[in-house]
């Protein structure tokens, strides 16, 4: 009894330990019990209001309930761990247990996750969540990076439609977009998207975005309506405009190996958890993408629809030149078939 409880105490010490670190107890040496609690660190780079930190919540509430607290997943958000391009290497390495990450850093690690990441393959969220979280579909590409980057994808939330906003006129034609210095996700994809979008591309990381706005290093930027607001955007740069040139999409990554060292129970309760928080991410994100333009309204942003097939013609050279393998192109055809 005295054994087994010291043994209990030095898995619980272990644990408390490699939380610190970000490790999980399944990379100690294996202590009686120590290998089945594991605390993993979550890496998030929005704020606490925003849909991605709300139903990643319900889902570690929902995976820490069914296993009785032996699985603790802990959200960071602001980006307090890291930026995107950075945790996304240190989730690889084990130093953080897992992390939300855009589609567009994805890409920079299997170019095959450009076909999730690039204008015109989907619809829209329902086609792409339909199609994303369906194993069917992209259950390889989700293992793809498990030996090459010891990292496994569970599933992902939308970012819904992306648009251009800046500080100095509304966009109609990608010729209003000409001289505008405009931000984008840091991958050659999206430089070319914003070349091709008539505009200068500004590749830089999100946390960054708000300051560059502010002093004008930069005149605009491209994301959702949610993260205009969530990130006081709107203040800096009045005009949105929807070109809605990409439903982008945010993975949730889990270090390969915490992952595989669950039991396949666990696995499963993960995988559940995860898809269960997708229906509440929805119903959150619609709420919140009416409420936000309704916010930057208020506080003097106009919004604008544009030319619709201006930006689509200068948009579809694009994909053609993204789809340059049998792989991409199956992919392609699999979630345009599902449209
Ligand atoms: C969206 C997305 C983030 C991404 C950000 C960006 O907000 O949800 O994951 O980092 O866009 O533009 O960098």
């Amino acid at each position: 009894m005295k054994i087994k409880s010291t043994a209990r105490m030095l898995g619980v010490a272990t644990v408390a330990l490699l939380a610190l670190t970000g490790c999980t107890a399944a990379d100690a040496p294996k202590e009686v019990g120590a290998a089945e609690e594991v605390e993993i660190r979550l890496s998030l780079n929005q704020t606490e209001q925003h849909p991605n930190f709300l139903a990643l919540t319900s889902f570690a509430d929902e995976v820490r309930d069914k296993t009785d607290g032996r699985i603790d997943i802990q959200i960071f958000p602001n980006a307090v761990l890291g930026a995107q391009q950075e945790t996304v290497q240190m989730v690889g390495s084990g130093t953080v247990g897992a992390a939300s990450i855009s589609g567009t850093q994805m890409n920079n690690l299997n170019k095959d996750f450009a076909v999730l990441d690039m204008p015109l393959v989907f619809d829209n969220e329902e086609h792409q969540m339909k199609t994303i979280n369906d194993p069917a579909i992209t259950g390889e590409l989700f293992t793809s990076l498990e030996s090459s980057n010891n990292l496994t994808i569970i599933g992902a939330y939308t970012q819904g439609a992306r648009s251009v906003y800046n500080s100095e006129r509304a966009v109609e034609t990608p010729a209003d977009l000409n001289g505008l210095k405009v931000r984008v996700q840091e991958s050659e994809m999206h430089i070319s998207m914003l070349t091709a979008m008539g505009g200068s591309p500004s590749p830089m990381s999100f946390g960054e975005v708000y300051t560059a706005l502010q002093s004008g290093v930069i005149d605009g930027a491209e994301n959702n309506s949610v993260s205009y607001v969530t990130e006081h955007h709107y203040e800096v740069a009045p005009y949105f405009s929807y070109t809605r040139h990409l439903i982008g999409a945010d993975f949730l990554v889990l270090n390969s190996k915490v992952f595989n060292d669950l039991s396949d129970a666990d696995q499963e309760i993960v995988r559940a958890a995860f898809l269960n928080s997708v229906t509440e991410f929805m119903s959150i994100w619609d709420a919140q993408s009416a409420e936000a333009v309704k916010t930057a309204e208020e506080a003097g942003s106009t919004f604008n629809e544009v030319d619709p097939d201006a930006f689509r013609s200068v948009l579809e050279p694009l994909v053609d030149g993204v789809l340059d393998s049998d792989a991409k192109r199956a992919l392609y055809d699999a979630i345009r078939a599902a449209a």
